[in-house]
């Protein structure tokens, strides 16, 4: 009797209120592990001397107490939707959090750092945590969990955790465009391949590590972002053909050494999820989705600012939830929960591959 209560409290929970979250009854997720850059960050840029943070107003803005945790969004961000539709938890916590509590550790962190990439030189330039160091920070957390919870139950964990890794735009945005080195180096074609390289390099190294379901984010239509638009959309803002066309190249290259690397990886799944149709299926039908706003940012003039330059100082929208983006260059809470949403189904049929 009390089993059966259990799971059934389990399975409710699991399911949440709106039923919506597509978790297979017989799948169970112990917690969700993340890297890569701010989409992912809960707040681990708030321990680096780099300019690149968002832990002041109006950042968490609509965030439990309206608090600036370090998320460069005004409220939730990616893994914190992706933790609930897995059933794992509300928050996904940052792991340089020095408060950070054992049961948080045992239900899942974020290594991810805003501004980094694949590229080891785009978090140089930016100051912030590169994928490598991620890599070692993740090798730390393995043996914390394995102090605190044994080594069979630790390895359970990891074996049933779902890793998220989300990087590219700013080796392509900030790295190749702005700064002259990688593209004295190389051509688009040329800088994608090597980021897929070094995708694939770092997919191999967790797996190493024991991940065993891992989702990968494909680039967004790079030309969409508001900043983009400002630099070089005109006076009409219009979508920059030329980057979404590298964001739709470096996709396809990624797609086709994931799929080759899933299937070279025994009881693995390796999944990408789509990070350009989804948007721009917003961006050209917002009233569909509840939107109003896609060219620009809610926060200042919506048109350039981000992380320091998005202060106490700018003025903010009178609705973020009518806005796809938060700044210049991130989605809001709102943005970030329609877009989980339209590809959670297929995420889940992947990643349990019922
Ligand atoms: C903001 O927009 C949302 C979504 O359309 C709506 O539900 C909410 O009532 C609006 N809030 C205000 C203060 O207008």
């Amino acid at each position: 009797m009390k089993v059966i209560l259990i799971c059934l409290v389990a399975s409710l929970y699991i399911h949440g209120n709106d039923g919506t979250t597509y978790l297979p009854d017989d799948a169970f997720v112990p917690a969700i592990i993340a890297f890569g850059d701010s989409l992912l960050d809960p707040g681990n840029n708030n321990y680096l001397k780099t300019l690149t943070k968002a832990n002041f107003p109006p950042y968490g803005k609509d965030f439990l107490g309206g608090k600036p945790t370090g998320r460069f969004t005004n409220g939730k961000t990616l893994g914190d939707f992706l933790a609930k539709a897995l059933g794992v938890k509300e928050y996904l916590p940052a792991y340089l959090d020095p408060l950070i509590k054992d049961n948080d550790l045992l239900t899942g962190v974020s290594f991810a750092s805003g501004g980094t990439g694949y590229d080891p030189l785009t978090s140089k330039l930016a100051g912030v945590i590169p994928l490598s160091l991620q890599l070692e920070m993740f090798k730390q957390y393995i043996l914390k969990i394995k102090a605190k919870a044994g080594e069979e139950a630790a390895k359970n964990i990891i074996t049933n955790s779902v890793f998220f890794v989300s990087a590219n735009s700013n080796d392509f945005l900030t790295n190749y465009y702005v700064f002259p080195i990688r593209r004295l180096q190389y051509d688009v074609p040329g800088y994608g391949n090597k980021l897929v390289k070094l995708a694939v390099d770092f997919i191999q190294e967790i797996h190493k590590l024991g991940a065993r379901r891992i989702v990968v984010f494909s680039a967004p239509p790079y030309g969409c972002i508001p900043i983009e638009r400002t630099i070089a959309g005109g006076v009409n803002r219009r979508c920059i053909d030329k980057y979404n066309k590298v964001a739709q190249m470096f996709n396809g290259m990624l797609k086709q050494e994931i799929q080759f690397l899933a299937s070279s990886l025994p009881e693995t799944r390796v999944v990408l999820a789509d990070f350009y149709n989804p948007l721009i299926s917003i961006i050209e039908n917002p009233q569909q989705y509840g939107l109003e706003v896609t060219d620009k940012g809610c926060c200042g003039t919506g048109k350039i600012e981000m992380s320091f330059t998005c202060n106490k100082l700018s003025k903010i929208c009178r609705n973020d939830s009518k806005f796809l983006f938060w700044d210049s260059l991130h989605p809001t809470e709102k943005g970030c929960n329609i877009y989980i949403n339209l590809i959670l189904p297929d995420l889940m049929k992947s990643l349990f591959r019922y």
